[in-house]
């Protein structure tokens, strides 16, 4: 018994457009994937990072702040952008909050040049000691030159009070 010619023929082109859509499909949408999730740049690994708060989580208060770092052979990386900042830049540092009984986690970096923001309790604000802009305990601009909010970072909350950040880890025998 032969073979259709038609049959087989179709079957054929209908492969053949499907594995055409497919490679337009996974062409078009790659750019769009690395952007949501970028790779790590060479010398580096994606990784969990842990960072230990300046006083443990569990003693935070509402409407207080308090700064937590990054180990010396890893960064963190910014969720969100403006500014200076963009999605994907690194922090080395930063902080994690407590508004309105959320935990909200920021770079460290002022969104106008990159400074490095610090907390001021007893005004309940971040201020940066370059230029002058203000902060919101949620990151919202209060006062310019910043033109954006803070970068979040994402953090998990440990049981032992440390943090597990996205972010990175320097490759041994990476530069
Ligand atoms: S870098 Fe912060 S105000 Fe300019």
């Amino acid at each position: 018994m032969g073979v259709d010619p038609n049959v087989s023929r179709r079957t054929f082109l209908t492969w053949y457009m499907a594995g055409l859509m497919t490679a337009t499909l996974v062409a078009g949408l790659a750019p769009i994937l690395v952007y949501v999730w970028p790779p790590a740049p060479p010398g580096q690994k994606n990784a969990k990072v842990k960072a230990t708060p300046d006083t443990p989580l569990s003693d935070l208060q509402e409407n207080d702040a308090v700064r937590f770092k990054s180990p010396d052979n890893a960064g963190f990386y910014m969720q969100d952008g403006g500014g200076d900042n963009s999605k994907g830049d690194i922090a080395y540092s930063g902080y994690a909050v407590k508004a309105g009984s959320q935990t909200l986690f920021f770079a460290v970096n002022c969104s106008h040049l990159g400074c490095s923001i610090n907390w001021v309790k007893d005004k309940t604000r971040f201020e940066c000691p370059c230029h002058g802009s203000r902060f919101s305990i949620q990151g919202q601009v209060i006062h310019g030159p910043a033109a954006f909010p803070l970068s979040h970072l994402k953090a998990e909350t440990q049981p032992d009070g440390t943090l597990l950040v996205d972010g990175f880890i320097q490759t041994p025998g990476a530069s």
